[in-house]
C-alpha cells in the first residue's frame, strides 16, 4: 500500500480541495480566536501556526495521519534504540546525546547514558583547560585561537551554535571553522594565527573524509613548519573527534586526545555528540550543558505530546500538508537574529541530507513527494533582496520567522531597546504583509494611477509559521534544533522514507577520486561519452598550464 492510499492522506486531498483556496484574510475573518488558539508552546519556545493556509479540521486530520503512520511506536523505537536505520543496521539515538540519565540505557549491550557521560566529562575537563590556559601548546604558551577542521555534520553544527551563541563565548579566544577542500578556506582561517597558540580540532566521524584529512594534513604542514619542524608538538596541537581510533592514530594523533561518538549517531545529529568539543570550548561546559538541556526538553515534549499540541510533530506535518497536497517544493527559514546567520545552512544539512530521498523504507519507489528545498538569510537583510519574489511572485513558498523577544545586549553597557523594537516590528511586519496583502481598492485608495495598481496589489494568502522566545540563549538554541531535527523525523515516518542513511552523496565523492589524477596528468584517459567534463577537464588543465 502506497503512503497516498491511507484513508486519511485520501481525507487530506479531499479536505485540501475544500480549503486549499481560502484566503488568510477570510479564515482570520471567521475565526477571531484563531491567532492565539492556533499556538502551541513547547519549553520556552511558542509557535504560531495561525498563519497558515488550514483550519482546526486540517489539523485534526493532519494529526490522524501522524497516528495511522505510527509516529508514535516508531518514536518510542527511536528512543529505545532500535535500529530504524535499515540500510545502515543503526539504532538512532542522538537523542541519548542529551539525556540527563546517566545509566539505564542499554542499546546492543552497551550502557549508552554512561558512555555519553564518560565522554562529556572528559569534554568539559578538555573545555576547561584549555579555558583556563592549563592546556599550553608546544613552547608552553597557553592557547589562543581553537580551529575546528571538519565538514557536513562534523563542521555546520559547531559553526552556527558558535557563531548563535558568541555573546556567551569567551572573547579571548578564537575561533574558525575550517570545512571546504578548496585551499585557500584553510589559509584564511590560519593566516593571522601563530602555530605556538593554535590548536586544531579535526572533527570526522569517519575520519576518512577527504576535505577533512586533507585540511588537516595541510593544518600538520602548518604547524610543524612554524614550530620548527618538531612532531612532537602535532600531540600538544591537535585533538580528534571521531568513531574511528584507528584511523585516528594512523593520522598520527594519540588517542588519549581523541573524544569518541558512536555509529548511532548520524553526521547531521551529531552537533550534541563529541562534535561540539569546539563549541564547548567556546561557551563552557556549563552553558553547553545548558542548552543540551535545552535539546532534552523539546525530546521529552516531542516523545509526549499530543499531535495537536506539539511543536516539533505540528512543523513536520504542516509542511507535508504543503509539499504534498499544495506541491510546495521550498521551505524559507528567516530568522530574525543575525547571530543566526548560519542557522539555515545548518538546516539545509539536517532537512534535505535527511528527507531528499525516493524510495521507501522497503525500497519501492515513493508515490507523494518529500523533501524540500530549504532556504533562508536573517532577516532584515532578506527583505532587501528575495522577499520580492515571495510577497509578489508565483511560487507558493512556505516560511518559518523566528524572532527573539530580547536582544543579545553585546556590550552589556548600552540600551539597544529601540534598536530591537525596529527589528521586531519587521519580524512582524512581513508575515503580516504576506498574510494579508493588499486588494486593488485598498492600493487605489492611495491615489494611485490606475495602471499601476495591479503592480502594486499584494495578493497575500502566502502561509508562515512564527516560533518565537524570550531571547536567544544556549537552552533556546538548543530547543530550536531539536525542534527541526523531530520536524524532520515526523516528515520522514509520514513519507515512509529513511531519514538517517545518505548514499546519494557518494556516487559524486567516488567521482572525484577519479577525475582528481585527470587533472595532474595530460595523458590521462578521458570518458568515452561525457564530453563536457572531458573539454572542462582540458580547460582546467590549460588553464593551470598542464
Ligand atoms: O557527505 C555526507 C557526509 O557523510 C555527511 O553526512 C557527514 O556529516 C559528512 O559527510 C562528514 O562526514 P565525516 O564526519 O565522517 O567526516
Amino acid at each position: 500500500m502506497g503512503t497516498s492510499d491511507s484513508a486519511e492522506w485520501q481525507a487530506l486531498a479531499e479536505h485540501h480541495r475544500e480549503v486549499g483556496d481560502r484566503h488568510l484574510r477570510d479564515l482570520f475573518a471567521e475565526d477571531p480566536q484563531r491567532g492565539t488558539d492556533l499556538v502551541v508552546t513547547a519549553g520556552d519556545l511558542y509557535l504560531d501556526y495561525s498563519k497558515n493556509r488550514l483550519t482546526r479540521e486540517t489539523v485534526r486530520l493532519l494529526a490522524a495521519l501522524a497516528e495511522r503512520v505510527g509516529l508514535r511506536e516508531r518514536t518510542e523505537a527511536m528512543f529505545r534504540g532500535e535500529h530504524i536505520n535499515p540500510t545502515e543496521d543503526r539504532a538512532v539515538l542522538h537523542v541519548a546525546l542529551r539525556d540527563p540519565r546517566t545509566g539505564g540505557l542499554d542499546v546492543d549491550g552497551h550502557d549508552v547514558n554512561a558512555e555519553v557521560h564518560e565522554v562529556l566529562g572528559r569534554m568539559a575537563d578538555f573545555a576547561d583547560r584549555v579555558r583556563g590556559g592549563a592546556w599550553t601548546g608546544h613552547t608552553g604558551e597557553r592557547i589562543r585561537a581553537v580551529v575546528n577542521i571538519g565538514i557536513g555534520g562534523s563542521d555546520l553544527g559547531p559553526a552556527m551554535a558558535y557563531l548563535a551563541l558568541r555573546d556567551y563565548s569567551d572573547r579571548s579566544l578564537t575561533f574558525r571553522f575550517v570545512s571546504n577542500i578548496d585551499p585557500t578556506d584553510l589559509a584564511e582561517a590560519t593566516r593571522d594565527l601563530d602555530p605556538a597558540t593554535t590548536l586544531f580540532v579535526v572533527a570526522s566521524k569517519t575520519f576518512t573524509t577527504q576535505e577533512t584529512l586533507t585540511n588537516a594534513k595541510e593544518a600538520r604542514r602548518w604547524l610543524l613548519e612554524g614550530l620548527g619542524g618538531d612532531e612532537k608538538a602535532v600531540a600538544k596541537h591537535f585533538v580528534a573527534v571521531s568513531t574511528n581510533a584507528e584511523k585516528v592514530s594512523e593520522f598520527g594523533i594519540d588517542t588519549a586526545n581523541m573524544f569518541g561518538f558512536w555509529d548511532w549517531v548520524g553526521g547531521r545529529y551529531s552537533f550534541t555528540s563529541a562534535i561540539g568539543l569546539s563549541l564547548m570550548v567556546a561557551i563552557g561546559p556549563e552553558q553547553y550543558r545548558e542548552m543540551l538541556d535545552g535539546f532534552h526538553a523539546i525530546d521529552e515534549h516531542f516523545r509526549t505530546a499530543p499531535y495537536g499540541e506539539n511543536l516539533p510533530a505540528l512543523l513536520g506535518l504542516i509542511s507535508v500538508w504543503y509539499v504534498d497536497f499544495f506541491g510546495a517544493q521550498s521551505q524559507a527559514v528567516l530568522p530574525y537574529s543575525q547571530y543566526l546567520a548560519r542557522f539555515p545552512a545548518y538546516l539545509q544539512q539536517l532537512c534535505m541530507e535527511s528527507n531528499g530521498k525516493s524510495v521507501t523504507l522497503d525500497g519501492s519507489p515513493v508515490d507523494v513527494a518529500t523533501g524540500e528545498i530549504v532556504w533562508g538569510e536573517p532577516g532584515t537583510n532578506g527583505q532587501h533582496a528575495f522577499y520580492q519574489l515571495l510577497h509578489q511572485g508565483t511560487l507558493l513558498v512556505p516560511a518559518d520567522f523566528i524572532g527573539f523577544a530580547q536582544p543579545n545586549d553585546l556590550t552589556h553597557d548600552r540600551d539597544l531597546d529601540s534598536m530591537h523594537d525596529l527589528f521586531l516590528a519587521n519580524f512582524l511586519a512581513q508575515p503580516r504583509a504576506l498574510a494579508f496583502g493588499r486588494t486593488a481598492e485598498e492600493v487605489a485608495a492611495d491615489g494611485t494611477a490606475g495602471d499601476v495598481v495591479p503592480h502594486k496589489v499584494m495578493p497575500g494568502n502566502h502561509p508562515s509559521n512564527a516560533i518565537v522566545a524570550p531571547k536567544l540563549t544556549p537552552s533556546v538554541l538548543g530547543q530550536l534544533v531539536a525542534a527541526y531535527e523531530h520536524r524532520v523525523f515526523t516528515q520522514g515516518v509520514v513519507w515512509g522514507i529513511n531519514s538517517f542513511d545518505q548514499w546519494g552523496v557518494e556516487l559524486g565523492k567516488v567521482m572525484a577520486n577519479q577525475l582528481a589524477p585527470k587533472l595532474q596528468s595530460g595523458s590521462a584517459p578521458e570518458y568515452d561519452s561525457d564530453s563536457s567534463t572531458n573539454a572542462l577537464v582540458r580547460y582546467l588543465r590549460e588553464g593551470r598550464g598542464r
